[in-house]
């Protein structure tokens, strides 16, 4: 599991001063803000006995053991009070959790669940759009491998077969043979574009355009997020794809889906419509990614072609990074 990355954990506003539980590649990972509002992450861990911390509850700042009562300090992961010895007793120094770094940063918390020491030294993706746009999201576990998860979304030519009850009617095929996806190797991944058809109905293309293709931008951000970005004029839609491991055989998916400019007199409805939208287009790529995970298992070989181009850079950039990341 690849830990020494920051991780999209969820927006800031979910974040209160109230316990939020997460497993993120394979820690248990506590969050809530405390009073002053900086948020926090913990071990979900009470090292006394070893139970789940967060079926305790909060005082102020400090995490309360539901089983016998000892107090962690949100911030350092410290043991700061044992109520069966006095006051004046001295506190194990092995009486400490973990600690996890967080940052929020354009409107969403993020988390570091590696060693601590790097956490600053690993860049977070800037993704801008996600402190400035709507959005609607969902979050999903599954079984699934991760590395098949994390390409699915930038894999081309899957929309207009996986996505053909939802938004094939106005994201159609690649037309173009051989396609152009003008593929291009970033510092944290890579990018490009290439070009569909625009086979949206005659209403979808006076509101969209009537170009008669659709410009679709692809961006990497390893280890975790994908993205697809489709550019109508003056009308964007964004999909991004948030993949973590949970254990060795769960995944997360998060589908992030941003908007400009679309419905944008009416964004209560724009949120109802982009929700339910994006819901079942997450359904429709679990169900293909489960199907995977268990052929996968038993090791058939695979047969690609030219037009997997996008995908074939994608597993050989994975293998690169996680070979340098063990
Ligand atoms: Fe947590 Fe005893 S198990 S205080």
């Amino acid at each position: 599991m690849i830990k020494n990355h920051w991780y999209l954990v969820c927006p800031s506003h979910e974040v209160t001063h109230k316990l939020m539980t997460r497993k993120i590649v394979g820690e248990n990972i506590l969050f809530f803000r405390e009073r002053s509002g900086k948020a926090v992450a913990v071990e979900d861990r009470c090292c006394h006995r070893n139970v789940r911390l967060s079926l305790g509850f909060l005082k102020d700042n400090t995490v309360v053991c539901g089983y016998h009562g000892w107090e962690y300090d949100g911030s350092s992961g410290t043991c700061v009070r044992i109520p069966s010895q006095t006051e004046e007793a001295k506190i194990p120094k092995t009486a400490q959790i973990k600690s996890y770094p967080v940052k929020e940063f354009n409107r969403w918390l993020w988390v570091f669940p590696g060693d601590p020491e790097k956490a600053d030294s690993v860049p977070l993706p800037d993704i801008p759009e996600l402190n400035e746009w709507d959005f609607t999201y969902g979050s999903y576990t599954f079984r699934a491998v991760l590395e098949s998860a994390a390409e699915s979304l930038i894999d081309p030519y899957h929309i207009a077969f996986v996505h053909r009850n939802s938004i094939q009617s106005f994201m159609g095929q690649i037309t173009d043979f051989p396609a152009e996806f003008n593929l291009k190797f970033v510092d944290d991944g890579f990018e490009g574009n290439y070009r569909r058809a625009n086979v949206g109905k005659l209403s979808e293309k006076i509101y969209f355009g009537r170009d008669p293709y659709i410009r679709t931008f692809y961006r990497f951000y390893y280890p975790s997020i994908s993205r697809l970005e489709l550019r109508f004029r003056k009308r964007t839609l964004l999909i991004l794809e948030n993949v973590y491991a949970v254990d060795d055989e769960h995944i997360t998916m998060m589908q992030i889906t941003l908007w400009k400019n679309i419905f944008p007199m009416f964004p209560a409805f724009a949120r109802y419509f982009m929700r339910r939208k994006s819901a079942k287009i997450v359904k429709e790529d679990i169900a293909f990614l489960e199907s995977q995970y268990d052929i996968q298992r038993t090791k058939r070989q695979e047969v690609s072609v030219t037009g997997d181009e996008v995908s074939l850079a994608f597993r050989k950039y994975w293998r690169i990074q996680s070979k340098e990341t063990e």
